[in-house]
């Protein structure tokens, strides 16, 4: 979700108005996904190097994450949305550590859409994470291969993103999901996250449909 101070930027508004209009984008694009049929949605809100931005946008950034639990879940589990936390929870504040938790106890057992929300998240931070897992049950070298680290990752059991969109232009990856993407398509949409609309959405997912996918193979 990428773009959200630029957008506020062109507006002559402060940083965190881009936020906010990037969060009630979220409810289009949810909604979206759910009437597309879409199973699992990972969202990047707030990456392990986003604690260097200034301290009154770090701040905005989780009062936004606590607002959208206060305010949304009753909806968001009434759609049938289970709530998934992706990334370490340890360095945000207690507070706000019992809300998440809560969030994902509450919508355990919905299926109609899995919400990964990847919050102070970072795939090398990820790796790091489940190689101190793996050392910490004692498997023996011989025992690893790409089913064990991938379990151990955040993202657990779940399978690897098919498509990775990222908003606002930008050509990179963002320490996202590193292991994960190894095979995903990549789809770089040019409007910033707040003008990301279902439009769009759909823009993204008939160019996936496009897409010749080898995965290292000839065809
Ligand atoms: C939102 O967009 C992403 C978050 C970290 C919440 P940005 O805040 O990166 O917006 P730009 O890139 O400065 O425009
Ligand atoms: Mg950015």
């Amino acid at each position: 979700m990428d773009g959200n101070g630029r957008w506020a930027k062109q507006r002559g508004l402060p940083r965190l108005a881009g936020h906010r209009a990037g969060t009630e984008n979220l409810r289009r694009i949810l909604r979206a996904c759910v009437e597309l049929g879409i199973k699992i949605l990972t969202l990047y809100a707030f990456s392990t190097e986003n604690w260097g931005r200034p301290e009154a946008e770090v701040r905005g950034l989780m009062r936004i994450l606590e607002d959208v639990i206060d305010h949304e879940l009753p909806e968001l589990h009434k759609e049938g949305v289970q709530l998934r936390h992706l990334g370490d929870l340890s360095r945000i504040s207690k507070k706000l550590q019992t809300k998440v938790l809560n969030a994902v106890e509450m919508t355990r057992n919905n299926h109609q859409l899995i919400l990964n929300v990847a919050f102070n998240y970072g795939g090398r931070a990820e790796i790091i994470h489940a190689v101190q897992e793996i050392v910490r049950h004692g498997h023996p070298a011989e025992e690893i291969d790409e089913a064990l680290v991938s379990k151990y990752l955040y993202t657990g059991s779940l399978p690897d993103p098919d498509l990775i969109v990222r908003t606002s232009g930008e050509l990179r990856i963002s320490n996202f999901l590193l292991w994960q993407a190894a095979y995903a398509e990549y789809y770089i949409a040019p409007v910033f996250w707040p003008d990301f609309d279902k439009e769009e959405l759909c823009k993204a997912l008939r160019l996936f449909c496009q897409r010749d996918r080898r995965f290292g193979l000839v065809k």
